[in-house]
């Protein structure tokens, strides 16, 4: 018996969507429901992520805090899931022996027979192997609620970049059969989901065939979701841009249910930094891109992972980041410190920068980033927008929030009725991230 489950999800959306699926399989298999209390929780899963060090080191304080519970509840059980489990392994046990379960993001739909096994004969069950697309012929249909819906179209990454993790905690790219992945987003609809997010370590490196034999990539996909009537928004993330092909970039502006936002990581705006960190694109195909993006899809707005401090980065480097920054006109962008990953190319590049420098360049490229975000929020004053309501406004409870295309929330003066429907707006204050709108 598992009557409560707690998850602790730490990373990205490819994260959270692998947290719903542990609690699907888990509900199907043991009956389990899910719990916001570790405290009342007979498994406690901790899906990790091991991009940055900052990331791994979270989860072990947060296992100290855990162990504590065993001692009141000793039938309690303690996974780790996702990135860490699928580097560390089995040493994740020299740190924490006190753990149940360890297992990677290709096994979580193997968790009801880790679980049984654990139980059956009290040693710990390890199981990080890639066993390809498997997974996904092992999960139940998803239980849903709400109106955005998150669909997980292709596993992995094959592109090793110099200074990335990913491809060996998640493992090479597979994508989805086309048809499941139509089949997935029509049971979806059917339960209420009004806006569906393709996901994707590479989401746009998607490429598979649909029944008749014919080659499917997203471009296809978008073009048969938008089909489908009570689907109303269609968002991918994330984005490389060795994979914008001319077909999906027609795709903004010729269908309307495509939001008109993209998350395309440049990482950084030097081509000498480019080079070492094995991005295969220099800063001058990347703009090509955005130009050829903005003809067919004018009001679109792009936003970029900044990586500062790469091995070696110079103040020349970093300037050329900050132009391009300039240049392009990101949206809210995400930027983050260099982070040396085990096993990865780029620790053993030797590096001169003093960690200061470093940390003072993080500064000045957030505030850049904070700065631009909030010129394109001001832009956005008296426009008409599309807004997903998806809840109460923080600012007013008797009010409702939703959000745009580009993901800034809007407070609007509805009531409860509202909940999930899309609206336009026509947005009459500006505040930083946060906007004021009224229907139209
Ligand atoms: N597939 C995406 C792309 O094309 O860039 C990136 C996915 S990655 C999991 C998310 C972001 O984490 C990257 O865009 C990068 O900025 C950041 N990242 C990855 N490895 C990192 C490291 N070692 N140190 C700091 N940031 C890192
Ligand atoms: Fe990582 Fe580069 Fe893939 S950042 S997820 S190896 S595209």
């Amino acid at each position: 018996m598992l009557k409560k489950v707690f998850i602790k999800t730490f990373g990205c959306q490819m994260n959270e969507y692998d947290s719903s699926k542990m609690q699907d399989v888990l509900n199907q298999s043991h009956e389990s429901s899910k719990t916001e209390n570790p405290e009342e929780a007979d498994l406690i899963i901790l899906n990790t992520c091991s991009v940055r060090e900052k990331a791994e080191e979270k989860i072990y304080s947060h296992l100290g805090e855990y162990e504590m519970l065993k001692k009141t509840n000793p039938n309690l059980l303690i996974a780790i899931g996702g990135c860490v489990a699928s580097q560390e392994g089995e040493n994740i046990l020299k740190r924490a022996p006190f753990v149940d379960l360890i297992f990677g993001p290709q096994t979580l739909h193997r968790l009801p027979n880790l679980v049984n096994k654990r139980k059956l004969t009290g040693s710990t069950q390890v199981d990080i192997s890639f066993p390809e697309i498997e997974k996904f012929d092992h999960l139940p249909a998803p239980c849903f609620s709400g109106a955005s819906a998150l669909v997980s179209i292709i596993e992995g990454c094959s592109k090793y970049c110099s200074f990335c993790v990913v491809p060996y905690t998640r493992g090479e790219e597979i994508s989805r059969p086309f048809e499941d992945i139509l089949a997935e987003t029509i049971h979806l609809a059917s339960l209420g989901a009004k806006e569906i997010t393709f996901l994707g370590q590479n989401v746009n490196a998607y490429r598979s065939f649909t029944k008749n034999g014919t080659p499917a990539d997203l471009a296809l996909l978008i073009e048969y979701i938008s089909e489908i009537d009570t689907i109303e928004r269609i968002k991918f993330t994330t984005s490389h841009p060795n994979e914008m092909s001319d077909n999906l970039i027609e795709c903004f502006g010729k269908f309307p249910k495509l939001a008109a936002h993209l998350h395309l990581p440049i990482q950084s705006g030097s081509d000498r930094i480019l080079a070492a960190m094995k991005r295969n694109y220099t800063v001058l195909e990347y703009k090509n891109i955005i130009k050829k993006l903005k003809r067919n899809c004018p009001q679109i707005c792009i936003s970029s992972d900044f990586i500062v401090g790469f091995p070696n980065e110079t103040d020349k480097d970093f300037d050329l980041t900050k132009k391009i920054i300039e240049e392009v006109k990101f949206d809210f962008s995400f930027s983050f410190l260099y982070s040396a990953r085990p096993g990865t190319p780029a620790t053993y590049i030797h590096d001169e920068i003093p960690y200061d420098v470093k940390l003072k360049r993080l500064n000045e490229i957030q505030l850049i980033n904070k700065a631009q975000g909030k010129a394109i929020s001001h832009l956005m004053l008296g426009s008409k927008q599309r807004i997903l309501i998806d809840g109460q406004s923080w600012r007013n409870p008797t009010e409702m929030a939703g959000k745009t295309d580009n993901n800034r929330v809007v407070d609007i003066r509805v009531d409860k009725t509202f909940m999930n429907q899309f609206v336009d707006v026509r947005i009459t204050e500006v505040t930083s991230k946060r906007l004021r709108g009224e229907i139209i």
